[in-house]
C-alpha cells in the first residue's frame, strides 16, 4: 500500500528522480493523459521509473461535470494504463472542463446544488463501475461561485456518499479557497468525510493582492498550509502526501526540504500506524 510523501513526476524533474544518487519520494504521481500510449523516449522513462516507485494517477480531462456524455474510449485507455502499471489511486477534479465537445484548458468549478450533487454523483458511479474500483475526487482551487444552494463542504460530503466514492484532499486548496471566500478551512475539514480520504495534496500558492490568492504550485509552500495538514493528520488514519509542483522549479534540495518536513508532520502524527 502507497503511503509517505510524493512528488509529481513533471518532465522537468524526470531525470533528478531517475538518477540513483538523488534522494527518493516514496512514489510518484502523474496525469495519465501526458503518458499514455507513449513510447520511444518518453515511454522508456515511464518504464524506468514505474520500475522505481509506486504511481499514483491524477487525470485532468474526465470532466466529471460536464453534461457531455463520458468518453468511455478514453476511459477504456484509462483502464489500461492502471492495469498496466498496477496504480491503486486514482483521482480526478470535481469541475468539468468539457462543454459541447470543446474541451477547455480550466477546471472550472460546480454549483453547489443538488441537481448537481445527482449529476456528478452518478457519473462518478459510472466511472467506478466501468473502471471496477473506486476512484477519488478532488476539491478544486476556485475563484467564482456559481449561484450555491449549499456550503462546499456539505457539497463534496453529498456526493462522497452517493456516489461512494474517495476523496483527494489538496489542502492547499483548501486554505486558498477559505482565504478567498472568506471561510474558516479548519471547519472546512472538520465536515468532511475523512474517512474516505485517500490521499492528500500539498501546494504553495501566490499571493496577489490583499484579497487574493491563486493556486500556482509554483512557490514554497507556507506555515500556514503546513499546520492545517498537522491538524488534519490527527484527525484521519494514515494516507500518502503528494507534493505538487508544476513549475518555477527551485533546486531539487528545496523540494527534499518540502517533502521532508511533511514526512515529520506524518510521523509525528502516525507513528503508531506505521509502526504497526
Ligand atoms: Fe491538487
Amino acid at each position: 500500500m502507497i503511503n509517505g510523501v510524493g512528488l509529481g513526476f513533471r518532465r522537468d524533474l524526470y531525470k533528478i528522480l531517475l538518477d540513483s544518487s538523488s534522494y527518493r519520494p516514496s512514489f510518484i504521481e502523474l496525469a495519465p493523459e501526458n503518458w499514455m500510449g507513449l513510447g520511444g523516449q518518453w515511454g522508456k522513462i515511464l518504464k524506468e521509473a514505474a520500475e522505481l516507485y509506486p504511481i499514483t494517477c491524477h487525470g485532468l480531462s474526465l470532466s466529471l461535470g460536464s453534461p457531455d456524455p463520458l468518453d468511455w474510449d478514453f476511459l477504456k485507455q484509462i483502464k489500461q494504463f492502471l492495469k498496466e502499471y498496477s496504480i491503486e489511486i486514482y483521482s480526478e477534479h470535481l469541475s468539468f472542463n468539457s462543454c459541447d465537445n470543446a474541451h477547455l484548458y480550466e477546471l472550472f468549478p460546480l454549483p453547489f446544488c443538488d441537481e448537481a450533487i445527482k449529476h456528478v454523483a452518478e457519473r462518478i458511479r459510472q466511472v467506478q463501475d466501468f473502471l471496477e474500483r473506486k476512484i477519488a475526487i478532488e476539491n478544486i482551487s476556485y475563484y467564482t461561485v456559481i449561484e450555491p444552494q449549499m456550503d462546499e463542504a456539505s457539497f463534496i460530503r453529498s456526493i462522497a456518499e452517493e456516489a461512494d466514492c474517495q476523496l483527494l484532499l489538496d489542502v492547499n486548496n483548501v486554505y486558498v479557497n477559505a482565504f478567498n471566500h472568506q471561510y474558516n478551512p479548519y471547519d472546512f475539514i472538520e465536515a468532511l468525510p475523512l474517512e474516505r480520504v485517500a490521499i492528500m495534496h500539498m501546494a504553495g500558492h501566490k499571493q496577489k493582492s490583499e484579497h487574493l490568492i491563486i493556486d500556482t504550485h509554483g512557490e514554497a509552500i507556507i506555515d500556514p498550509v503546513f499546520e492545517l495538514l498537522d491538524w488534519t493528520c490527527q484527525r484521519m488514519s494514515p494516507t500518502p502526501v503528494l507534493l505538487e509542483r508544476d513549475f518555477n522549479y527551485p533546486e531539487y534540495s528545496e523540494l527534499v526540504t518540502e517533502m521532508q518536513t511533511i514526512e515529520k508532520i506524518l510521523d509525528r502524527n502516525w507513528t503508531l500506524a506505521h509502526a504497526s
